[in-house]
């Protein structure tokens, strides 16, 4: 390793998984270590956040030790420390963020604090770099957002859900018809089985770039109770397939016009959500014809890790983004306030 090397440590910590990375000169990631705790989740449908807050303090020293020994670095090494400050729960992003102040306190070395969503957005550089003005559709189980990037760590948000996220909606429909957690997966799984039979409304939102997916969701849920009221049998699978295209094709329509407004170079998926296999064959699908790249992460690019946080604590550490050692967690951090971290 020689002293030129830019070494990135990151940690994440924001829901379920305890994830840390180690990304050499922002292209060799040398170690990317998961710690999952879906297994234990699953038991109650859902993230339980104390539980995540416990699992994270009982793992996260054992993540750092085998990411640091997969990359064969020891912790003198490195440039600076990156890790998720929000968004996420509260208590499980402490823990990331308290290794972290740890570690570049002990070893003095810049503390550069990462948006999550910025994370999923950059991830898809592990496939093709940014390009300018991009389009992220960032779709995940708590945020449903339509960013505009015009250069690098440049976000604005032309649209978003004015309720749940879409993630949240899959989650919903998921439970309501017995499905497991998370959700998502579990829709998308059943909808290969099925043919779209139901319409799932969505209602009208005023704004041309927002969505409303809590109404999709109460659209289900009266469907399923209509339907067991006149002792019908709902199909599970034709309800998944229904809801799954119903769902993704309201989010294209609205989100794609942006790319001749807005002059796209580049659409990039971001966010849980992205591992849906309808959304990623529909919006390659919708674009082909378009003078605009598609990118579409790698699915284990869509769920949480921290060589994600890594590719932004590379932009950040360029441009020394950094933080004191008074660094709080936020959990509802706003994607267009990343650079604002400091009470
Ligand atoms: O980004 P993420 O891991 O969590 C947040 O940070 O919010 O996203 C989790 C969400 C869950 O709502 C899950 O049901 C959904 O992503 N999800 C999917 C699929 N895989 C995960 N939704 C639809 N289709 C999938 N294949």
């Amino acid at each position: 390793m020689s002293m030129k090397d830019e070494l990135i440590l990151a940690i994440e910590s924001s829901c379920d998984e305890t994830a840390v990375a180690v990304l050499k000169n922002n292209q060799e990631l040398l170690a990317n270590v998961i710690s999952t705790q879906i297994a234990v989740h699953q038991k109650y449908g859902g993230v339980m956040p104390e539980i995540a807050s416990r699992l994270h303090v009982e793992n996260i020293s054992i993540v750092i030790k085998e990411a640091l020994e997969k990359a064969n670095i020891s912790l003198d090494d490195l440039t600076c420390v990156a890790v998720t400050r929000g968004p996420g729960l509260i208590g499980a992003l402490h823990v990331g963020l308290q290794a972290a102040k740890t570690i570049a306190l002990t070893y003095n070395k810049p503390l550069v604090p990462v948006h999550h969503l910025c994370g999923h957005i950059y991830a898809n550089e592990y496939v093709s770099e940014l390009k300018f003005p991009c389009l992220a559709i960032v779709v995940s189980g708590g945020n449903t957002e339509l960013v505009l990037m015009k250069k690098h760590l440049d976000f604005q948000i032309i649209g978003e859900t004015e309720d749940d996220a879409i993630g949240e909606a899959f989650d919903k429909v998921a439970r309501v018809v017995g499905l497991p957690y998370p959700g998502g997966v579990s829709i998308d799984r059943e909808a290969k089985n099925g043919e779209h039979i139901y319409h799932i409304p969505h209602p009208h939102v005023e704004k041309k770039y927002d969505y409303s997916f809590s109404g999709m969701k109460t659209a289900v849920i009266n469907l399923v109770t209509k339907e067991r009221n006149n002792h019908r049998e709902v199909k599970v699978a034709d309800l998944a397939r229904s809801f799954q295209e119903d769902a993704v094709n309201y989010l294209l329509d609205k989100a794609l016009p942006a790319v001749d407004e807005f002059n796209i170079k580049q659409v990039v998926l971001a966010g849980g959500v992205s591992a849906n296999s309808y959304l990623r064959s529909e919006i390659v699908r919708r674009l082909k014809d378009k003078d605009v790249e598609v990118v579409i992460p790698p699915l284990w690019c869509t769920t949480d890790n921290a060589a994600m946080i890594a590719k932004v604590g590379h932009y950040l550490y360029k441009q020394g983004v950094f933080a004191d050692i008074s660094l709080g967690a936020d959990p509802t951090w706003q994607i267009e306030d990343f650079r604002n971290f400091q009470e």
